[in-house]
């Protein structure tokens, strides 16, 4: 077991790991080598016609896959210009969503096995819709069903809590947005090819996080003394957040949510006591005043804020929080591909302050196969 873990105590931590070569591998042959182009015609069998002719995409997922799906949302709508729904597979399926033959249904999973997800990916082709699978697992159920297959090459994962599958569905979503983008006419060459070299950087960025892992461990350990905490965000900020906060909960057990900062004053800042913990992800840089000023908000409460911000704002981030933390800087859509990285840090690290079983959290399965 120990060798399956190549020296890492927790198969978490090696996913952590492994998310740099996660992404290389998932972007691998899919971008031309000039850096020019993105191409999934081998993915997708859609004509140009056809791209040009998706009027909506439904995007529907399950947990982790689903706040991926929030971030693939923001990235078809930005590239694409395609009007994008992000659904929670469980609930999709019974709210009679409106499917035409000119809606792309996008389902994501890891396992490619998820009962709710299968069933939603089922009842949109039922409706004639076009499905298009990212998943993790090559020959899955969900794969096997779908008309076109983007599988990310995570590589197996084994801990429960999801983390490299998680951030190779951004980059998956980062080449479908481009290339829908490129099919469609929306992008020029010239923006495809910045966000196709930011891309390129991803994987020494995260290398770079993972090198200063152990920091995260201090603030960890004051979380896990916690019962509640918040996470907040604005735009993808929020997207990852919810991520964030899912992560924390499922192996660490302290209660969280994530809020989006612009929405805290409507009712949830009335939570915000002395001392509780509030994670703020501070790497939008539009929405930078607006966040700053929500922070301030809740520090007046008497939060204890730790915030994200990108290499070159922390100092003027940490005027308004008490603890920051640097992630390099990319551009702005494609921050949750960072970001994510030292909340799973933090929630690993907050799990095992806990005393729990970082892998296999109580009460949870790796692939839920009933509805
Ligand atoms: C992730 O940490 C969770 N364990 C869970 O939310 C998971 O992402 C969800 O069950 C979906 O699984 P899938 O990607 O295999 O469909």
């Amino acid at each position: 077991v120990t060798a399956e873990k190549a020296g890492f105590d927790h198969f978490m931590l090696k996913e952590i790991h492994e998310q740099p070569k996660a992404y290389r591998d998932t972007m691998m042959g899919r971008i031309a080598e000039d850096g020019k182009s993105v191409t999934l015609s081998k993915e997708i069998g859609m004509t140009t016609e056809q791209i040009r002719g998706i009027s909506r995409v439904h995007i529907v997922a399950c947990g982790t896959a689903f706040h991926a799906g929030l971030v693939g949302k923001t990235v078809i709508e930005s590239l694409a210009r395609i009007p994008v729904e992000t659904d929670v597979a469980s609930e999709y399926r019974y709210r009679s969503p409106i499917i035409t033959p000119d809606t792309l249904v996008i389902v994501v999973s890891q396992s490619g096995e998820t009962a709710d997800t299968l069933a939603a990916l089922r009842e949109a082709k039922r409706n004639g819709a076009r499905v298009l699978a990212i998943t993790n697992v090559v020959g899955s159920s969900v794969a096997r069903d779908a008309d076109d297959v983007i599988t990310t090459w995570a590589g197996p994962e084994i801990a429960v809590a999801s983390t490299k599958a998680y951030s190779s569905q951004l980059i998956a979503f980062y080449l479908l947005g481009l290339y829908l983008a490129q099919e469609r006419g929306t992008i020029d060459q010239a923006q495809v090819v910045d966000i196709v070299e930011a891309m390129h950087r991803l994987p020494e960025q995260v290398e770079s996080i993972l090198e200063q892992a152990e920091l995260f461990k201090g603030v960890a350990e004051a979380v896990s003394k916690h019962d509640n905490l918040f996470f907040i965000g604005r735009g993808l900020d929020f997207a990852v957040a919810q991520e964030g906060s899912l992560k924390l909960k499922e192996i660490s057990y302290i209660h969280s949510e994530a809020y989006a900062a612009g929405e805290l004053k409507h009712g949830t800042l009335a939570l915000i006591e002395d001392g509780i913990p509030v994670i703020a992800l501070v790497t939008q840089e539009d929405l930078y005043e607006k966040t700053l000023s929500n922070i301030k908000e809740v520090k007046a409460r008497g939060a204890h804020v730790i915030g994200i911000a990108n290499s070159g704002y922390e100092d003027e981030v940490a005027k308004s929080v008490d603890e920051t933390f640097s992630i390099p800087r990319t551009l702005p859509l494609l921050t949750p591909a960072l970001s994510v990285v030292p909340l799973q840090l933090l929630s690993y690290h907050a799990s095992l302050a806990r005393g729990n079983d970082v892998d296999k959290p109580r009460n949870l399965a790796k692939s839920v196969t009933v509805e």
